[in-house]
């Protein structure tokens, strides 16, 4: 029997990379972190001084880079860069890599193999980002938007800087939450502004605890026949 498909959709910092992979364990199956994906064409750039600009370069690095994922780590061509991939330097290069079409052509190509594969293999498949229920597999059986308010988002993002002891403030941590969410949906128009109209369960998890949250997504899945355990 095939698998099923779960897209789990939203804006920075919302709990995708939280949940997602709870959610994948729970029914045995593969979590996908498409942005870690967007992340590698990112550190390839760089690396090899690609001019994003130029489409021709642009294309041809494409051609050049091997993306394999695990369930926690990413290779790029052969290397493992898992942290290579988080830093700052990637995190403002990113959005502009994640807006050229070639190369966002490509990774959704690849996500779509992955996810078929996948499901061939009778496993669940349970990708985040921010298009996948809306490019990636608009037929997935069930479509999340996660959301928070703008400020609980800032604030968790603060946490996990200060976990890893990095002392930032709060108002400039606020400023680049703002930035990702212009770039998402209105540069790059990656992330849909309305969610109602494309099928999203709409989880705003501002005042929910991991639990609940897990909790809410278990209660959604269990409606459709995607989880019978209790
Ligand atoms: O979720 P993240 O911060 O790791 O995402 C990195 C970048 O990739 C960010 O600019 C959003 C973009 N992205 C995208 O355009 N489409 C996706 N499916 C996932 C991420």
């Amino acid at each position: 029997m095939k698998g099923f498909t779960i897209a789990i959709d939203g804006p920075v910092a919302a709990g995708k990379g939280t949940i997602a992979p709870i959610i994948a364990k729970k029914l045995n199956g593969i979590y996908l972190d498409t942005g870690a994906m967007y992340r590698c064409v990112a550190l390839h750039s760089l690396l090899n001084k690609v001019d994003l600009d130029n489409s021709k370069e642009v294309e041809k690095a494409l051609s050049e880079v091997d993306i394999d994922v695990t369930q926690d780590k990413f290779f790029l061509n052969g290397k493992d860069v898992t942290h290579e991939i988080r830093t700052k330097e990637i995190d403002l290069l990113v959005p502009k890599v994640a807006g050229i079409t070639k190369v966002r052509e490509v990774l959704i190509s690849q996500q779509r193999k992955i996810a078929e594969k996948t499901t061939d293999r009778g496993l669940a498949f349970v990708a985040e980002g921010r298009d996948i229920a809306t490019k990636v597999i608009p037929n997935a059986d069930l479509k999340i938007f996660l959301t928070a308010d703008l400020k609980v988002r800032a604030e968790r993002r603060l946490k996990q800087k200060e976990e890893k002891n990095k002392s930032l403030d709060f108002e400039k941590i606020l400023e680049s939450v703002i930035n990702r969410d212009k770039e998402d949906m209105q540069i790059n128009k990656t992330l849909v502004t309305n969610p109602g109209e494309y099928g999203y369960f709409i989880l705003d998890n501002s005042y929910l605890s991991e639990e609940e949250t897990i909790n809410k997504i278990i209660e959604e899945m269990k409606k459709r026949g995607l989880y019978d355990k209790n």
